[in-house]
């Protein structure tokens, strides 16, 4: 298979993000750095929402896979909402406009802080992950004269097929509620003052490339849903998480298509008179970035040559920490010598390591290397690692753009330390 992306590619000799030459962004805030482009989100985005327009359903976008205000703007002007998962990210969609009346605070443990503020402005939803959490917001909620709207988040023990470190579905990992537990869980909160009980939440993995666990997960939530209401629990909202995967390199399986998704959950639960909710997050913006970087040095070493660039593991942290496979091209890709290379960080680290023996036209210090599919779990997990300052980003709106995260300068990053 190969990859076609749509919004990022060549046009002759230039590597374009819609209709801007990477290179002249290059020129202008120089390179590392992440660029995003607007209609590759906004597209991505529309594929949910058309392909759920028959149900009510919300989109409430993962805010942990790209959290910049300017994407969550574009969002919210679609009219997405969010799922947030810490009081930082409630932060940040309220501060991007989407309303609270669509934010649900998911995450296996919410602070009292965190509690406390997202009751402050009443938030759609918590998904509740234990019963501690459960009597913590209870309390909260009483204490400040509030209702929780709450669901459980349940862990239905399903092997989302994902790789392991991102895998959460199954009993043995910390989240939610098991499914054999959720009856008594949700009597419990029955009980409890200031909270309403009003759905059931799952998510079971993320860059999940069949939507066979998903049929399984679906059915057994489907099950739930009627016997909680058989107990006599007013289940209103079902929300479905995120997690359906992208296409990161040529070698893994062809992720569902939106549609496909959407045919899958309006087929188990287009009947049960709920409204949906989805939290998607790399489906929306891996696609529509990437990372620019350059050539530092071509160097010969003894088993292989390696291509040095300017961006490392602390910028993009995927391939070392989940050993993923991204595209790499380079915008040097018409010469007729082709070598192998190990694309590598400067990062003291073997682990700073993008690839191993990657086909390339042969290419020399300065030139621009593009690491695809970066728009999701890229800048949000980097970190200053080596004390590199974290890299810029960059909207494409069509043929112009603009930097919406800027690069720290030395003194603002070693002046927040207190000697
Ligand atoms: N909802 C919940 C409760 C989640 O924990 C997640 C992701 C999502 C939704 C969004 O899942 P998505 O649609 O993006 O797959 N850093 C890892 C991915 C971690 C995902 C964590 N949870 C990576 O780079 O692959």
């Amino acid at each position: 298979m190969e990859i076609t992306l749509q919004n990022f590619g060549h046009k002759g000799e230039l590597y374009y993000a819609d209709n801007v030459p990477v290179r002249r962004i290059a020129e202008s805030c120089d390179t590392p750095f992440y660029c995003y482009s607007q209609l590759g989100i906004e597209s991505a985005y529309d594929a949910y929402a058309s392909a759920f327009a028959q149900h009510d359903t919300l989109i409430c976008y993962a805010v942990k896979a790209n959290s910049s205000q300017a994407v969550l703007r574009i969002l919210a002007a679609r009219g997405a909402g969010a799922d947030v998962v810490s009081e930082g990210e409630l932060r940040r969609a309220l501060l991007a406009g989407m309303p609270a009346s669509k934010i649900v605070f998911s995450g296996v443990a919410k602070t009292a802080g965190e509690i406390k503020f997202a009751l402050s402005k009443d938030i759609l939803q918590f998904n509740v992950e234990s019963e501690p959490e459960l009597h913590q917001i209870s309390a909260i909620a009483t204490q400040l004269g509030k209702t929780a709207r709450i669901a459980f988040r349940i862990n239905p023990d399903i092997d989302a097929g994902t790789h392991e470190k991102i895998s959460t579905g199954k009993l043995e990992n910390k989240f939610g509620i098991p499914w054999q537990s959720a009856r008594q869980a949700y009597a419990e909160a029955a009980k409890l003052p200031g909270i309403k009980v009003c759905g059931i939440d799952m998510h079971i993995g993320s860059q999940i490339m069949s939507l066979a666990p998903y049929s399984r997960a679906f059915e057994r939530i489907a099950e739930l849903a009627q016997q909680l209401r058989d107990d006599g629990h007013p289940i209103t909202t079902i929300d479905l998480g995120g997690g359906l995967g992208i296409n990161y390199d040529a070698h893994n399986d062809v992720a569902p298509a939106a549609t496909e998704y959407a045919a899958l959950a309006l087929k188990t639960f287009g009947d049960i008179n709920c409204r949906l909710i989805l939290e998607p997050g790399r489906s929306i913006v891996g696609d529509a970035g990437i990372l620019v970087s350059s050539v530092i040095y071509v160097k010969q070493g003894g088993n292989s040559t390696f291509l040095i660039i300017d961006a490392a593991m602390n910028d993009f942290l995927r391939p070392s920490m989940y050993n993923a496979h991204h595209n790499i091209v380079a915008e040097r890709n018409s010469g007729s010598e082709q070598v192998h290379y190990d694309i590598v960080g400067p990062v003291c680290e073997t682990a700073d390591t993008f690839v191993r023996n990657w086909q390339l036209a042969a290419q020399q210090a300065g030139d621009l290397i593009i690491i695809e599919g970066a728009g999701a779990y890229g800048s949000v997990m980097a970190s200053g690692y080596n004390t590199r300052p974290l890299i810029p980003e960059v909207l494409v709106e069509d043929n112009t753009f603009r930097i919406i995260r800027k690069r720290p300068d030395y003194d603002s990053i070693i002046g927040m330390d207190i000697p």
